[in-house]
């Protein structure tokens, strides 16, 4: 495959290398910010925004984290956005996946879940059986979500943050890092602890 990697931050340079590693062609990198690292700069070109029709034979992989980026991102570009997933990675036959997807390392969509758009997994993510999961979500490493949940857009899910069977999530909840849900949220919060919590 062919792709433009929009990002060029610390994810971006994660899912730079899990495209080398799967031997994809990386034909620019989308950022108005060179890379923190040479090796990087030295190897690809770096394009501030992209007009339109550019690369026509590329698919656009988002590989950034920040969900309001991810949305700025969308609204500024043409409507490529393809899907990378990393070969290590499980996505069920059952499954249903929207676009703009990317799955690091060993993450896994599992049984008939349903996926919306612009949705990260990053390393070791999961989401199980039976889970709808909305647009603009961003799963850190080893986070997921267990049967019958149902997430809404633009959550964030920290580090090894679980969400147990049957959660229902809000739009625009946080996770902490290492948090366990173990109750369903509507409103707009922090979550924390195990029971995680509303942070006050
Ligand atoms: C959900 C989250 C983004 C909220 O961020 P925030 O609103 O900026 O909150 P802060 O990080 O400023 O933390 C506020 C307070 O909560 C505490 N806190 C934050 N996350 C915590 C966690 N997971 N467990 C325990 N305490 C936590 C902080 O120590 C801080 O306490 P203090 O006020 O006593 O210093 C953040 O808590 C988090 O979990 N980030 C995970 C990041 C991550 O995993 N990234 C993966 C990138 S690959």
């Amino acid at each position: 495959m062919k792709y433009v990697v929009f990002g060029s931050g610390g994810f971006a340079k994660e899912v730079i290398g899990y495209i080398e590693s799967d031997v994809h062609e990386i034909l620019c990198v989308v950022s108005t910010q060179p890379f923190n690292c040479e090796s990087y700069n030295n190897k690809y070109k770096i394009l501030n925004k992209l007009e339109v029709g550019m690369f026509p034979d590329a698919e656009f992989i988002m590989a950034v984290g920040d969900i309001n980026i991810k949305k700025i991102l969308v609204e500024q570009n043409e409507n490529r956005w393809g899907n990378f997933i990393h070969s290590s990675c499980h996505v069920s036959n059952h499954a249903k996946l929207g676009v703009g997807i990317t799955m690091c390392p060993f993450s896994a969509i599992l049984g008939d879940s349903i996926v919306g758009d612009f949705v990260t997994f990053n390393v070791y993510s999961c989401v199980t059986h039976d889970n709808v999961i909305g647009n603009f979500i961003t799963f850190s490493p080893y986070c997921g979500t267990m049967g019958y949940c149902t997430i809404d857009d633009d959550c964030f899910f920290g580090t090894a943050a679980y969400c147990i069977p049957k959660v229902k999530l809000g739009k625009g909840i946080k996770v902490s890092a290492g948090s366990v849900v173990r109750h369903s949220y509507m409103d707009q919060c922090v979550l924390l602890g195990n029971p995680a919590k509303p942070r006050s």
